[in-house]
């Protein structure tokens, strides 16, 4: 059923800006951040490869060169390095693709289907994984499927989070799911570090099986969530999408609240609509690009916005320390150990994420991420500029231990930075930068931006830095604290700021002013007022049929026939016949 023949369905709103969106419960905003929860599976999966491919146990397998537990010999025992880098990245390969997939997917079968087949296919991946002994193609194809599931779920979450919570802690929700990444990094390196001494397959099987746990809990959590109420808006299902939206405002689906909310959600869908003409299924996927690159609201700037937030996200190196970081730290002769240090690192970050859940709401997105980027450039040239001087080796390899701290605590105030910023503010504004006929889409190509970048770095670093290749050492800091400039001058001229603004709203907002300006910016009307939307009651303004071009306010008691007979656009499709 179109929108046009909604029989009576409630998609009267309102003028009224602070009643664009219900109020919300308790128990409605657990349920919104309940979905964070697929984080886990980001970090988990991305943080447990680095510890079992230097276990012992692993690395004889695929050698077939006997490991002695009691005498730890051979020493330097390790895996090819073509064979490391294949088990590594093909997991962003698989996230590549399955992000874009879910692009596609979350428009046909909808946003919380497709988590739900995420863990599924993710399932499946896993169980290739373990069943592999030595075969390298078994584990590799297990990894790439598991890759696609990751793939539908980091970028679904950020699409069903964004769609769902309510906008004045839209961010703060969003950054609960980077949040829960960190701990997912973190849980990756406890488990793959407990079990790395082990002489069977519990060393690598146990990390691996540890992740069914997650999909069933994410599984069945989303099977018990209500869908994405502008998923069914889309579908023109506008009674389906009125009991999804009551469900996550904890209202009563026929209250004035949900109908205002959903009123400005149709609206606004339908103003898109007229911007951005559905055609083919590939017309669907160009639209992603379209329109001038100058224009802050057109669909190709947005898809800039989304895909270059999450490169430079990744330029900024933080990964450098995650993956690389034990190989680094243990470069360091006489520096501390090198699990430890990763621990305090991954620590680091855990810790630290939560404070952006109040920042983020308080200050904002894009001053966050102008304060992050000059954080990491300071922190970045200072870790370098130590390395260099007073931590450099000394002819018998040893190095200064007190700047080799200072250096370690330079790391950490880095990865403060980015956790308190550029992790999650770069997801918040993906799933914030796109209207709903591209929305899906434009977060698929911005996930996938994630991973490509991910892939890349996790392939050219260790030839950068690899004592027998680049051999750049602590030297590669230059190279992040400056790609760091790049992060800031793109936060500062093309990312808008969107706290406290309805979805709906960061469209107006994008159509009317630049970046730089967008701080300031308040919304005007609604779009139910705009689109002919509005209750015919006293209060509500709509545009007057006897004065073109003026507005009038409804009479009391609601609008009268000739109004409705007179008024284009304000027509049966609004009322019951
Ligand atoms: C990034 C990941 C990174 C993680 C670190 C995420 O936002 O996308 O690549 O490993 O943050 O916490």
């Amino acid at each position: 059923m179109g929108m046009g023949g909604v029989g009576f369905v409630p998609i009267q709103g309102t003028a009224d800006l602070s009643r664009i969106e219900a109020p919300v419960t308790v128990k409605a905003y657990l349920l919104c951040a309940f979905a964070a929860f697929g984080g886990v599976f980001f970090g988990y999966d991305t943080g447990w490869m680095g510890g079992v491919v230097i276990m012992p146990y692993f690395v004889s397998m695929y050698t077939g060169v006997p490991y002695n537990y009691e005498t730890s010999e051979p020493k330097n025992f390790s895996l090819p390095s073509p064979t490391v880098s294949l088990m590594t990245s093909i997991l962003s390969c698989g996230t590549f693709f399955g992000s874009l997939i879910a692009g596609d997917l979350a428009d046909f079968v909808g946003r919380r289907t497709t988590i739900i087949y995420g863990c599924l296919v993710f399932a499946m991946g896993c169980i290739l994984q373990i069943a592999s002994t030595n075969q390298l193609v078994l584990f590799v194809m297990g990894r790439l499927i598991a890759g696609l599931g990751v793939g539908f779920i980091s970028a679904v979450i950020i699409l069903y989070m964004s769609e769902i919570a309510p906008r004045k802690v839209r961010g703060a929700l969003v950054s609960g799911y980077q949040f829960c990444i960190t701990l997912g990094i973190l849980l990756a390196n406890c488990v793959t570090y407990s079990t790395s001494g082990r002489s069977d397959s519990g060393s690598y099987r146990i990390p691996i099986a540890i992740q069914f746990l997650w999909a069933l809990i994410l599984g069945i959590g989303l099977y018990l969530l209500p869908e994405s109420p502008r998923y069914h808006v889309q579908k023109g299902k506008l009674d389906l999408a009125a009991k999804d939206l009551a469900l996550v405002r904890g209202q009563a689906v026929d209250s004035e609240y949900i109908k205002d909310e959903l009123a400005e959600i149709v609206a606004n869908h339908e103003y898109e609509m007229q911007m951005i003409p559905q055609t083919s299924y590939i017309g669907s996927w160009m639209a992603c690009f379209q329109g001038s690159i100058r224009k802050g609201n057109s669909n190709l700037r947005r898809t800039l916005l989304g895909a270059g937030m999450q490169m430079c996200q990744q330029l900024t190196g933080i990964n450098f320390i995650f993956y690389f970081g034990p190989v680094f730290f243990n470069q360091i002769k006489n520096g501390p150990n090198p699990f430890q240090t990763t621990l305090v690192t991954t620590l680091v970050n855990v810790l630290s994420t939560p404070i952006s859940f109040w920042t983020i709401e308080k200050f904002g997105r894009r001053l966050l991420i102008i304060i992050g980027a000059v954080g990491m450039i300071i922190a970045q040239y200072i870790v370098a500029i130590l390395g260099v001087t007073a931590g450099k080796e000394h002819a018998d390899g040893s190095h200064n231990e007190a700047a080799i701290k200072a250096m370690i605590a330079f790391i950490c105030i880095n990865i403060f930075s980015f956790a308190t910023t550029w992790g999650p503010v770069g997801w918040v504004i993906v799933g914030e930068s796109f209207p709903l006929p591209i929305r899906s889409r434009g977060v698929g190509i911005s996930t996938a931006s994630n991973w490509f970048w991910n892939c890349i770095i996790g392939t050219i670093t260790p030839f950068m830095v690899g004592n027998d290749q680049g051999g750049l050492g602590s030297n590669v800091f230059f190279v992040w604290g400056s790609l760091c400039f790049l992060s800031l001058a793109f936060a500062y001229f093309l990312v808008p700021e969107m706290k406290g603004l309805s979805l709906e709203q960061i469209d107006q907002m994008m159509e009317e002013v630049e970046p730089r300006r967008s701080r300031g910016w308040v919304a005007t009307t609604t779009f139910a007022a705009e689109m002919g939307h509005l209750r015919p009651e006293k209060g509500n303004y709509m545009v007057s049929p006897h004065l073109p071009g003026q507005v009038q306010e409804f009479p009391e008691g609601g609008a009268s026939q000739r109004f409705r007979e007179e008024l284009p656009g304000y027509n049966q499709a609004y009322f019951p016949r």
